[in-house]
């Protein structure tokens, strides 16, 4: 197949790298002259394991990039890998990922045969509906021809190649059936002989599954170190308690380690974002807004901590798994 990735961030050079070495031909676009340039001297614009190995490899073979839209009309599929950032009420700005689902439209006005565009960002499930499908129509002139999907991505910053070769699950968001299939030939060459879950969906239902993981995850971190506190208050080994809950299969022994708290570029972001959607919607998410605010006073209570072991005045303190705040 010939696929086309837009962005190439994050996801998109990951992606764009991993659909080159499932055999794919890859075509990644970016507005940045200077990330191309890297993409196509073999480098990876970003640091992960495994990513440059894969780029040395497949870069002017199977994987180009370039500044330019003219291969998306060529492609049998077009990924949308574009940032959406936060706005300061917690939802997301549209605004990049809306011109680059337009600019893909426009690619694709003319084309005879059947073109799917699927939604690699994290997108609230409305936007769907009411900005991104609209924009790409709009591009397209109405073409009929051009359908519009959402296939979210999980990847963990630090093992995003293995995390994307590797998945727990793949969920194909379409609204046709010819969509779903597309999504099985691109993902065919990594579903062979392995055993990974295909969830079939509609577009929106895929957007709040990933929201819905995030979210929960997030949730799960905030109620242990709430227990934690709890825990410390009493004198009591926290580590031991939770050890013992993840013995119960249906909490599991992921993610109960207490400490500093949640960050990194996805939870913040999609956290608040789902909040803000809810609320859109006249919903109060009091679950959610309580997992933010455990989370917010989490460092505080790290320094009360720290303060009872040692004198904080001219302390020299390292800080061990450092995750940026997005
Ligand atoms: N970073 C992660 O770990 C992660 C994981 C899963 C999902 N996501 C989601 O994936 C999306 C992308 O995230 P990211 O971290 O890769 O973003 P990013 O900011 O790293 O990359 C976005 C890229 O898009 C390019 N771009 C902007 N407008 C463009 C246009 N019109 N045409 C072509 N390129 C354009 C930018 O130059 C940039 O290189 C976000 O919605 C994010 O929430 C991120």
């Amino acid at each position: 197949m010939h696929i086309t990735v837009i962005g190439s961030g994050y996801v998109g050079t990951t992606i764009a790298a991993c659909f080159a070495d499932l055999g794919h031909d890859v075509t990644a676009i970016d507005i940045d002259e200077e990330i191309v340039e890297t993409l196509n001297d073999g480098k990876s614009p970003i640091s992960e394991p495994g990513l440059d190995e894969l780029l040395e490899t497949h870069a002017g073979n199977r994987l180009k990039a370039t500044t330019s839209y003219d291969a998306v009309p060529e492609s049998d599929v077009t990924f949308l890998a574009i940032g959406t950032p936060s706005n300061d009420d917690g939802s997301i700005d549209l605004g990049a990922l809306e011109a680059a689902a337009e600019a893909t439209g426009e690619a694709v006005a003319d084309k005879d045969e059947r073109h799917l565009v699927v939604i690699k960002s994290t997108v609230t499930p409305p936007s769907i509906e009411t900005v991104l499908e609209p924009a790409v129509h709009r591009g397209a002139n109405e073409n009929e021809n051009i359908e519009v999907g959402m296939n979210p991505e999980f990847l963990r910053e630090g093992s995003a190649v293995s995390d994307f070769l590797s998945p727990d699950k793949l969920v194909f968001g379409a609204s046709s059936e010819w969509g779903t299939d597309r999504l099985h030939t691109v993902f065919e060459p990594l579903l062979e002989g392995h055993d990974t879950n295909v969830v079939e969906t509609d577009p929106q239902t895929a957007a709040m599954i990933k929201y819905a993981n995030n979210a929960f995850l997030a949730s799960k971190i905030s109620l242990v170190n709430d227990l934690g506190n709890i825990c410390k208050e009493f004198d009591l080994d926290a580590y031991e308690v939770m050890d013992a809950i993840g013995l119960d299969d249906r909490i599991s022994e992921q993610f109960l380690r207490s400490g500093v708290g949640w960050g990194g570029s996805c939870f913040p972001k999609d956290v608040n974002a789902i909040i803000a959607a809810a609320r859109e919607e006249d919903y109060d998410p009091a679950v959610l807004e309580a997992t933010v605010e455990v989370n917010d006073r989490q460092p505080e209570r790290m320094l009360e901590l720290l303060e009872d072991h040692v004198d904080l005045e001219g302390s020299r303190i390292a800080v061990l798994g450092l995750a940026l705040p997005c």
